[in-house]
Parts: C-alpha cells; sequence; structure tokens
C-alpha cells in the first residue's frame, strides 16, 4: 500500500519533529504523556496493536491552545515509556477540513489498523460532524474515499447535525459496534450504538442512554465494554446543572453508567452512576484490552474549564493520566494505576509510626515517587484528623486531610503556587475499610493521582508548584498509626 502525504499532514511532521526535538526532557512529567509539541486533548485510538500499545491524541502542533484538531501519535511497551510517531492525520479533506475530532481504533482481519474518527466540516453556522474511517499500517494512514461513512442524517429523528461525534469501535465475531454520542434538538444527550460488518457501512441498532437533564445535556466520548460480570458505559458530560448525587458537581465530569447489557435486544439497563474520578483535571478516558486481557482506561489529564486560566510554561500544553487497570466490584468500579509502573520503582523508604501532632518526614521527600499510606483506623480511635502534605516547601503546599467524625479526605491545593482562583478543593467519601484507610499518590513533578482505597476513589490534579517545594509531612489532631512506603520514580 502506498501512502500519499498530503501537504497539510507534511506540514505537521515536520513542524513537531523539528519544536519537539527543541523541549528538553525536563521539562515533561517521566511517566505521562504529553504532546510532542503544542496542544493535546482527548486520547483517542488506543489499542494494542502488533507487539505495542497504540496511543493517539487530540492534537494542535502549532500553539498550547486548542486548533485544528490533528491526530498526534505515540507507542509504547509498557503503557509508561511513549515515544512519539509522526503525527497520523491532519484536517486535510473535504469531510474533515474543519478538524478530526475524538475517535478510537480496531484492527482489521488483514492485519491493518483502522483509525475511526469524526470530521468536522460546514459552516460556523451550520457545523457538520459526521464519522470517518482511515486505514493504515499503525504509522501511516489513508483516509476513506467515501468518507464520511457515518454521517449525520443516519440519525434517528430529532437528532443534531453540528454533535455527533467520537466514537468507539470494536469487533465482536464477524461484525463490528460503535458507540457515538448525540444531541437531541430537546437538549437530550444520547449515546447511540450502529453495527457494520465491514466498518464502512453503518446501520443505526438503539440509543443505549441518554442524559435527560439529569447528568448534563450532550454527553462526550463514550466507552462501551463489559467487565468483571457488568457492562459500563462511559461518558464525559458538559454542563451538568444541579445533581442528586452530591458528589457529581456541575459543569465537566466523566461519569461511569454502570448496569446490564442484553446482546441480543442490544439493550443496557443503567443501575448506577459514579462519578469517575474527583479531581480537578480529569476528562474524556478511552479504554483498550491489554494482550493478557486488562481493562485499561487513559484519560486526558486537564478539564475544559480549569485549562482556560492554567498557566503556559512549556511548549507543550496538556497531558495523559497514567493508565489505569479498571475492575467491578460490587457494582462500583476501581481504578488501580498498571501495575507496569513498579519497573520505574527505584529508592524504597519504609516507616511505620505513631504520630502525633507534626511529623517532617525529611526521608520520603521528592516530586517523583509512588507513596502509600495506610492509617490503621481501628488502632487509632483518638484520630480526629490526620493531614498528609506534599511538594511543599516556602509558602506552598497541597494537603490531604483525612476528618475522622465525617469520614472524608479534602484535597486542597488553593496553596500549591496557584496564582487563579480555580477549582482548587475537593472532598470525597473515604471509610477506613475494615479498620484501615489506604492511600496511594503517584507524584510526576507537577501533577498528583490518588487512589484512595485500593481505587474506589480517585483524585487527578495538576499542581502548580515550583519544582523544589518538595517536602512531604504528615500531621495528626490525636495519635495516629500509620504506616508508609515510598518508591522513587525513572
Ligand atoms: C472532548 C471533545 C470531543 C471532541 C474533541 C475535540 O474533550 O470535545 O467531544 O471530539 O474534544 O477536540
Amino acid at each position: 500500500m502506498s501512502y500519499k502525504i498530503s501537504e497539510k499532514l507534511q506540514q505537521a511532521r515536520d513542524y513537531e519533529a523539528r519544536e519537539g526535538a527543541a523541549i528538553p526532557a525536563a521539562d515533561r512529567p517521566r511517566l505521562h504523556l504529553t504532546p510532542r509539541v503544542g496542544w493535546m486533548n482527548d486520547p483517542n485510538g488506543f489499542c494494542h496493536y502488533k507487539g505495542a500499545y497504540h496511543l493517539f491524541y487530540q492534537y494542535y502542533p502549532y500553539d498550547t491552545v486548542w486548533g485544528a484538531m490533528h491526530w498526534g501519535h505515540a507507542v509504547s511497551t509498557d503503557l509508561l515509556h511513549w515515544d512519539y510517531l509522526p503525527c497520523a492525520m491532519a484536517p486535510d479533506t473535504p469531510a474533515d477540513e474543519k478538524g478530526c475530532f475524538s475517535g478510537s481504533a480496531v484492527e482489521l482481519p488483514d492485519g491493518r489498523l483502522a483509525l475511526m474518527y469524526t470530521g468536522v466540516s460546514g459552516t460556523d453556522k451550520a457545523v457538520v460532524q459526521a464519522q470517518c474511517v482511515a486505514v493504515g499500517d499503525g504509522v501511516d494512514f489513508v483516509k476513506d474515499a467515501h468518507n464520511p461513512v457515518l454521517p449525520p442524517r443516519q440519525q434517528p429523528e430529532g437528532f443534531c447535525t453540528a454533535d455527533f461525534r467520537d466514537p468507539k469501535i470494536w469487533r465482536e465475531g464477524d461484525r463490528y459496534y460503535c458507540v457515538a454520542a448525540g444531541l437531541h434538538r430537546e437538549d437530550v444527550g444520547s449515546i447511540q450504538l450502529y453495527e457494520s460488518e465491514d466498518a464502512l457501512h453503518w446501520t443505526f441498532v438503539r440509543v443505549l442512554d441518554a442524559s435527560r437533564d439529569e447528568l448534563g445535556i450532550m454527553w462526550e466520548c463514550p466507552d462501551f465494554f463489559p467487565l468483571d460480570g457488568r457492562q459500563l458505559l462511559l461518558v464525559s458530560p458538559q454542563s451538568i446543572g444541579p445533581c442528586a448525587d452530591p458528589e457529581i458537581r456541575p459543569g465537566y465530569a466523566t461519569l461511569a453508567l454502570v448496569g446490564d447489557y442484553d446482546p441480543e435486544t442490544h439493550r443496557f439497563d443503567r443501575r448506577s452512576v459514579q462519578l469517575l474520578d474527583a479531581g480537578t483535571e480529569f476528562y474524556a478516558p478511552q479504554t483498550t484490552l491489554t494482550p493478557d486481557g486488562r481493562r485499561v482506561m487513559v484519560a486526558w489529564m486537564e478539564n475544559w474549564e480549569t485549562c482556560k486560566a492554567a498557566p503556559r510554561r512549556h511548549r507543550w500544553f496538556g497531558r495523559m493520566t497514567l493508565p489505569r487497570e479498571l475492575t467491578v466490584r460490587e457494582g462500583r468500579l476501581y481504578q488501580n494505576p498498571v501495575r507496569e509502573i513498579e519497573a520505574h520503582w527505584r529508592e524504597e523508604a519504609r516507616r511505620t509510626l505513631r504520630v502525633e501532632g507534626d511529623q517532617p518526614l525529611p526521608e520520603f521527600s521528592g516530586r517523583y515517587q509512588d507513596v502509600s499510606l495506610v492509617l490503621d483506623a481501628a488502632q487509632s480511635p483518638d484520630c480526629r484528623a490526620l493531614t498528609l502534605g506534599f511538594a511543599q516547601g516556602g509558602k506552598c503546599a497541597t494537603t490531604l486531610r483525612w476528618e475522622a467524625d465525617r469520614e472524608e479526605l479534602v484535597f486542597d491545593r488553593s496553596r500549591c503556587g496557584t496564582r487563579r482562583d480555580m477549582a482548587n478543593i475537593r472532598r470525597i467519601p473515604a471509610r477506613a475499610r475494615d479498620g484501615r484507610l489506604t492511600l496511594r499518590l503517584i507524584l510526576d513533578g507537577d501533577s498528583v493521582e490518588l487512589f484512595v482505597n485500593d481505587g474506589e476513589r480517585t483524585i487527578t490534579s495538576i499542581i502548580d508548584t515550583p519544582p523544589e517545594a518538595d517536602a512531604l509531612s504528615l500531621h495528626s489532631d490525636g495519635p495516629a498509626m500509620v504506616e508508609l512506603v515510598r518508591h522513587t520514580l525513572v
């Protein structure tokens, strides 16, 4: 197969090779994927293909703000160390002249990789979003001559042309399915299921679930898969209003709809709704299966609200979360960092201690580390609150405070160093399980990912803190029995 690279794509490839190479490695996190240069949003086309993980991303190489969407591309063998591949797609055909929006990837029976994505075209007043396909060898891709392969008129009556996007494709036996997000005229965000024999000709099957203004309006970036006996529908709603669940705040959020699915009728019955991450920077996740059968998710480690005010310190902006292994236990989705991270562990420090008042911990200082803390709540009946401070130095500190009476955890980055009045505080339920509360904190320079009680809840945030602020400490109101284990990360 010969690939004809358009001028626009060649221009992006030349630009990113030149400008990306000029960014020092020290300006990037160690284990989180950043764009080669310029802007990154959603993860796209996450897959394992011919022996390596591929992760594409929404990409505008020429600036650190959102622009005409390209697809950036990186590969990895361990999900943590990524090498850049050339930009995979540019908005260079009539069907996607306004942007190659989010989508996904699937391997075809002949061994080629198909990317299914949203092509944006039309005018500002009459936007058209339609699903397109490009097929290639894992580096170069040819857009299908019949794009868009799934135009908005194939939606049922009442759905808008301007909001129809983010197809997530998968293969099942000899058929392909995809879920895509659509907006009904009555302001109802919906996830639609389509079916195909060749990934090119699609028929509508049914609407799987909808927002009905209880959970936002437009839903973006769906993902749909079975896990541990349940069926999960992941969605990223825009414009959530007052919500019955106090954990779900207004604005942009990411939800796991946990339910049951009947593959015969394709009916999805939602049983519960769970906020996927309570942090300030987490959106648009996408999953894939590893060769050993794990369901792994990555998300954009930003949020449309906070990214506007976030400082631009480098020639890149936006990053991915660590890939996380998903499991469902008792109807709840759990997330934990992929186990591959252990190969990136270096120096270990361990301590079991009784904390009362301030407890500096100089041997645990650092900004690149994987820290686990176990509070033996059963043996600490008089502990009223335990505070873990990190990225501390000068006037800066970020804290996690567990409040025993409320059984809640308060994440507070308001003194991290930011000069913006943005979302800085998050409060989540955190109950001791079998008398123990466990926290796992992964620091990678200016980001933090917190996993509470073995991934029952997570908080993902960026901290705009000078690198020299690296102290870690504890403070307990009332004596607390604590175990700490730390591994530095390389
Ligand atoms: C989600 C999103 C998608 C869209 C893409 C555009 O963050 O709005 O719905 O495809 O970003 O970059």
